[in-house]
């Protein structure tokens, strides 16, 4: 398995825990561990405190299987041992900086709910392989009110064996380009000549 190594001793740990398996146990989630993650995406900044995210989710029943099946088959091959599955929503009745800001506000509120279930030492994998259209259809969202941005999945890391072959052998962290790449003191964007360093 990687390593996850960081470049700033003052960084929390939480950011390198934090990764996407694809191996779940089905082991059901606590309704306090539900209440927490929604409870974190809650108070995420957004442009003019718009909160312009939404989540459809379920832990079982038909509702469960109903949202695995808007998630394409490479995703729902592994998505659906997961206690937790769900859709990321952006709201899309919003105009000027509203507008230009709300994938950008869903994602950071995306992003504290994927931080608060690794510090509770559960796992999240978002992905965007979905089937949009059905997605809305589901939800009953006409898309002039909202996008489905992507779907989600969350619960406790399961034992990768179970995984077929070539899932198997990419459940690990995966690497990074250093900040110095991407975050530049000054006034003046440096970006690389070739093709962007994707670091696997
Ligand atoms: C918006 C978004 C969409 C993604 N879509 C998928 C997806 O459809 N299928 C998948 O297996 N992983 C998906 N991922 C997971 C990324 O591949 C993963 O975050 C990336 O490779 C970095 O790996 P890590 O999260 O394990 O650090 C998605 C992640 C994000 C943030």
């Amino acid at each position: 398995m990687n390593e996850r190594i960081s470049d700033a001793e003052l960084m929390d740990p939480v950011f390198l825990e934090r990764w996407s398996p694809r191996s779940f146990s089905d082991e059901p989630m606590t309704d306090g561990e539900l209440a927490a993650l929604f409870e974190a995406a809650r108070w995420s900044p957004s442009c003019f405190n718009n909160q312009p995210w939404y989540y459809v989710y379920e832990t079982d029943g038909e509702g469960r299987q109903a949202i695995l099946d808007t998630f394409l088959e490479r995703n729902r091959q592994w998505a659906q041992r997961a206690p937790l599955v769900g859709l990321v929503i952006a709201r899309s009745t919003l105009e000027g900086h509203l507008a230009r800001s709300r994938d950008f506000d869903a994602g950071a509120a995306a992003m504290a709910m994927v931080i608060q279930a690794t510090m509770l030492g559960l796992s999240a994998h978002l992905m965007v392989g979905i089937d949009v259209d059905a997605a809305h259809k589901l939800i009953g969202l006409d898309p002039d009110v909202g996008k489905v941005v992507c779907g989600f999945v969350i619960g406790r890391r399961g034992d990768p064996s179970a995984l077929p072959d070539p899932l198997r052998e990419r459940e690990r962290p995966s690497d990074r380009k250093p900040a110095s790449a991407f975050a530049f003191k000054g006034t003046r964007l440096q970006l690389p000549d070739g093709p962007s360093p994707v670091a696997g």
